[in-house]
């Protein structure tokens, strides 16, 4: 037998308490990264070049001191991120990865296990359903139903309409495919402001735009039930297959609800699947003065909730949601040989439920997160996050040259900047002089928004609704307070005078 060589050089990783010290090191500079925050612009407007440029080198041949990579990140990658954990992050969603959440994360990727099969990590397994039942509880959704977690809402939508597609068993599309056959048209039918990940779930299922249904909404930006049923109606007479309604709880521009109950009748009558979207709007109901009058996400065959979004944990999590019981393993339910295991009793292979196979041990940051805070320490943290909400958009109602032109019962303000000499005139004008007015007031918001925007003190988005172009101001960080939503305040009102000194309104030519 030859002898087996050693490798001339430590091959091996770190040691653990070279790991520690770099760790350490890192946690002080995460604390002062957080304890220093607000000094810190939400974005950098450095140019994509320039941006490049700061670390295009050549592939490393040598290793190099962790120092000096700690010490790069700090001075050329943190100075030009978009903030999203930043106190003045307000645009699209505002999120929060808190600091239960965050130390999981560094526990997550010390353990790196791979939830595929119960066998594959046992505990992570476990606690997933733990957590799943938990935050079914927080929704208002039965909690001994189907559940997964998976990496974000886009996908779990497009989970839950591969099952409704293939509860259709007579079209046999699992094993069939969709090609080389004629199968009636499927139909989806959702409101003209669902998400787009509804048509990017068409897409990949093989049902196509165009058979997106986009249901009109009433003046709150809800899906109106009696033109949902009319469609289906006209679809039915015309052959098509109605396949499935996607409702939103908590719409991306202006976070409205669609009306549950109704729209589940409609399904209920026609056999459809429901889909609820409550990506944004679920776990608001953990707040009860929310709750009281919150739709009922129990009513959806399958629901989606994002963690991510709104419960304090950091991206990615989601949570897919069926009470059509193995519907969704019946779409994705296919195990190789090198999978097969032994079941036991109680055991979940959380493989089944979705296109995943290799799973990070998510379950872990919410069952951190979850008992860190307590449900009482949730809502009470969202219940602020509303509070601050209705103050700004009390502020923006009293406001002369400001309306909301939609509410939200969640933590969203849409509000558009409109001088008190505008709405004055708008009442008096003729059709094309109302047309003049509108692109000059969505003139003023663009600049508004990208001057506020361009202040690195604050980032919020746009939406373009019925009236025009609104700026969005979604409040949900875990850090933000009261003072830092008055200074925000304070500087769209100084901002909105300054983009009007500069452009002239019709009314002025
Ligand atoms: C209502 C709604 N649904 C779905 C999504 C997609 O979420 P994700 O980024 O987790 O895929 C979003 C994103 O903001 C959303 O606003």
């Amino acid at each position: 037998m030859t002898e087996l060589q050693s490798h001339p050089i430590n091959l091996g990783d770190w040691d653990p308490h070279v790991f520690e010290a770099h760790g350490q090191e890192l946690l002080r500079m995460i604390r002062d990264h957080f304890e220093h925050i607000r000094d810190l612009p939400v974005t950098s407007d450095i140019s994509p070049k320039e941006l490049i440029g700061l670390f295009d080198k050549p592939l490393p041949e040598k290793p190099e001191p962790f120092s000096s990579t700690l010490d790069e990140t700090w001075s050329k990658v943190i100075p030009h991120l978009t903030h999203w954990n930043h106190p003045s992050f307000h645009a699209y969603f505002s999120i929060s990865a808190s600091f239960p959440g965050i130390l999981a994360d560094l526990l997550i990727s010390s353990l790196n296990v791979n939830a595929m099969v119960w066998q594959s990590a046992p505990a992570a397994s476990a606690l997933e359903t733990v957590v799943l039942r938990w935050m079914a509880e927080m929704i208002g959704y039965p909690p001994s139903e189907d559940g997964v977690l998976i990496n974000g809402a886009s996908l779990a939508t497009f989970y839950a309409l591969a099952a409704a597609r293939d509860l259709h068993s007579d079209l046999n599309v699992r094993t069939e495919g969709l090609t080389g056959r004629t199968i009636p048209r499927l139909r989806l039918y959702t409101s003209d402001q669902a998400h787009s990940s509804v048509d990017k779930a068409a897409i990949a299922l093989g049902i196509g735009t165009q058979n997106v249904v986009r249901v009109p909404t009433d003046e709150n930006y809800r899906l109106i039930p009696a033109k949902l049923e009319e469609t289906i109606q006209s679809d039915l007479q015309r052959g098509y297959r109605p396949m499935a309604v996607v409702a939103t709880v908590g719409t991306t521009a202006t976070g409205a609800a669609d009306p549950v109950t109704p729209v589940s009748n409609i399904c209920q009558r026609h056999g459809i699947w429901l889909h609820i979207d409550a990506a944004y709007g679920g776990f608001w109901n953990l707040v009860p003065e929310v709750r009281k009058n919150a739709e009922d996400l129990s009513l959806g065959d399958s629901v989606v909730v994002n963690p991510h979004k709104c419960l304090y944990t950091p991206l990615e999590v989601t949570a897919l949601y069926c009470r059509r019981k193995d519907a969704l393993a019946n779409t994705f339910r296919l195990v190789p040989e090198y999978l097969q295991t032994v079941k036991k009793d109680g055991s979940i292979d959380y493989m089944d439920f979705s296109l995943q196979l290799g799973r990070s041990f998510r379950a872990l940051k919410l069952w951190w997160v979850i008992r860190s805070f307590g449900r009482e320490g949730l809502a009470d943290r969202m219940q602020e996050s509303l509070r601050l909400a209705r103050w700004l958009a009390s502020e923006v109602d009293k406001h002369p040259d400001f309306i909301c032109p939609a509410t939200s019962p969640f933590a969203l303000v849409c509000l558009r900047y409109v001088p008190q000499s505008i709405q004055a005139a708008w009442k008096q004008a003729t059709e094309e002089q109302r047309a003049a007015l509108r692109q000059y007031v969505d003139q003023l918001n663009k600049k508004l928004l990208a001057r506020l925007n361009e202040s690195g003190s604050t980032f919020a988005s746009h939406g373009v609704i019925r009236d025009g172009y609104m700026i969005r101001i979604s409040i949900g960080n875990i850090h933000t307070t009261e003072d830092d939503i008055q200074k925000l305040w304070q500087m769209l009102q100084e901002l909105g005078s300054k983009v009007r000194e500069n452009l002239p309104s019709p009314l002025e030519q």
